[in-house]
């Protein structure tokens, strides 16, 4: 089984560059099959979950390529009819934004449920509902398939029960290429909703108050090719900021957008690092005690979910107590066992986690639970002294472009192994080093 090897202990120093945002790559390039047209899309990320999504695109009969590693042209003349079904495409989330795409073009769509991360309940009532609004009917079978099928749709006012990114994102797709105009009230804001809403109206669409409580879409006949960048990673920046942070390191992370960031900097000043922006760019540095500090998810602008896991292994590193609340899913505290390995001291209750900070982890070897626990269980790892092992890192490597590598490049000692000789290899290699 793959594995990470990690050698904890080193300061992190130096630059790390950001990787497209997997979240608003998904679903970007489910929206690009809407026109019939050719579309271009830059910056993708290269990690599993896109390789995923791609392969489904391709499979209805798309024609999918992919001229460089952070480009994809994607062409959705010919799709056919089928539904969008194999056991990859159920193992990702993203895969539900197709039933958004194919819905507002074809006007029919049948999509796997969607897997994901095992993070909470995770319903698509929101999402199902919106459809229905536009005019859609829609049923789930009991093979798991959800089918949503419409004459016309047509444009409707929806008020979103609870703030959801994904539902946000599924109804303004559909909701594009309705008759009349749509608004969603107590829509998501999150960048990747924001960047959806751009290349929607890159290719012809109309919609308007994207990033705020209210979205208004009036829907369009057609929509047409075009070329597009997606933003840089917010999760992924923020994960490196925490791993400067939890290493007494001095990282500046580039090609990220500062205003996306502001609730992580914010939280990071609060645990005592100095942090500092330029257009592109974020430096963190920090020396000396980190502060604890009370912490609860929620959507954007909020502090996000997708930090919680890193956010609890820093404050196990603080000074004092710290409160950690779960906003927004209801079961994302079950790697708190694995960081307890190595000696973390944190209560959950509920959703609540009540860390009280310490020196230093001890090395463990851990099982990574999901995408962004494993890669905070890396930066755990990354800061006690001593060799770590994280397993079941296909989860980290869903969202997170070259991660060893980029580590490496900034002074982490992290390697990936595949088997036991090479695990064997790792392992002489980092103590090698240590004696030398
Ligand atoms: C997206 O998930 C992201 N995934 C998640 O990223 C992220 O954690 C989450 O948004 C919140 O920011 C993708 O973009 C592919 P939601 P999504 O709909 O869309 C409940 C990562 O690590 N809800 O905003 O599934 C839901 O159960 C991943 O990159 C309903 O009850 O999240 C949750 O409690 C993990 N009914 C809350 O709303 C619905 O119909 C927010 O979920 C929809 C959601």
């Amino acid at each position: 089984m793959e594995q990470y090897i990690v050698k904890g202990g080193n300061s992190l120093v130096g630059e790390v560059e950001i990787s497209g945002a997997k979240n608003a790559a998904l679903a970007i390039l489910a929206a690009s099959i809407m026109t019939d047209d050719t579309v271009t899309i830059e910056n993708v990320p290269d990690v599993s979950d896109i390789r995923v999504l791609t392969q489904a695109i391709e499979s209805i009969g798309a024609v999918v390529e992919h001229p460089q590693r952070h480009v994809y042209t994607i062409n959705g003349s010919q799709i056919l009819d089928l539904p969008v079904d194999n056991e990859l495409i159920r193992s990702i989330r993203g895969s539900y934004y197709m039933i958004g795409a194919l819905l507002g073009k074809h006007k029919n769509a049948q999509v796997a449920l969607p897997g994901g991360c095992a993070i909470g309940l995770r319903p698509i009532d929101q999402h199902l509902k919106g459809f229905k609004a536009l005019g859609a009917e829609v049923r789930v079978k009991p093979s798991g398939i959800v089918v949503a099928t419409a004459k016309n749709l047509h444009g409707a006012h929806i008020y979103m029960d609870l703030v959801s990114v994904g539902a946000t994102i599924n109804v303004m797709m559909a909701a594009s290429l309705a008759k009349g105009i749509t608004i969603i009230e107590n829509a998501a804001k999150e960048p990747h909703v924001v960047d959806l809403a751009n290349f929607l109206n890159s290719m012809g669409a109309r919609i308007r108050g994207a990033g705020t409580d209210v979205i208004r879409i009036k829907g369009v006949e057609r929509l047409h090719g075009t070329e597009y960048a997606i933003i840089p990673d917010q999760i992924e920046a923020g994960t490196y900021m925490f791993a400067a942070a939890a290493t007494r390191g001095d990282v500046t992370i580039t090609n990220v957008i500062p205003k996306h960031m502001e609730s992580i900097s914010a939280k990071l000043k609060e645990i005592g690092c100095q942090i500092s922006e330029s257009d592109d760019a974020i430096r963190v540095v920090a020396t000396g005690r980190l502060q604890p500090t009370n912490v609860k998810t929620m959507p954007y602008p909020g502090f996000p979910t997708d930090m919680q896991p890193q956010v609890v292994v820093l404050l196990g590193l603080s000074n004092g107590t710290s409160i950690v609340t779960e906003g927004v899913f209801e079961n994302r505290f079950r790697y708190v066992d694995e960081l307890m390995k190595m000696g973390a001291k944190v209560t959950v209750e509920g959703r609540t986690a009540i860390i009280d900070g310490q020196d230093a982890y001890t090395p463990a070897t851990m099982s990574a639970p999901d995408l962004r626990a494993g890669a905070a269980l890396v930066i755990a790892a990354l800061s006690a002294d001593g060799i770590s092992k994280i397993d079941n890192i296909h989860y980290v490597e869903r969202g997170y472009e070259d991660f060893p590598e980029k580590l490496r490049a900034i002074g982490g000692e992290i390697i990936k192994t595949a088997s036991k000789e090479e695990e064997s290899s790792a392992l002489r290699r980092l103590n090698l080093k240590a004696i030398s």
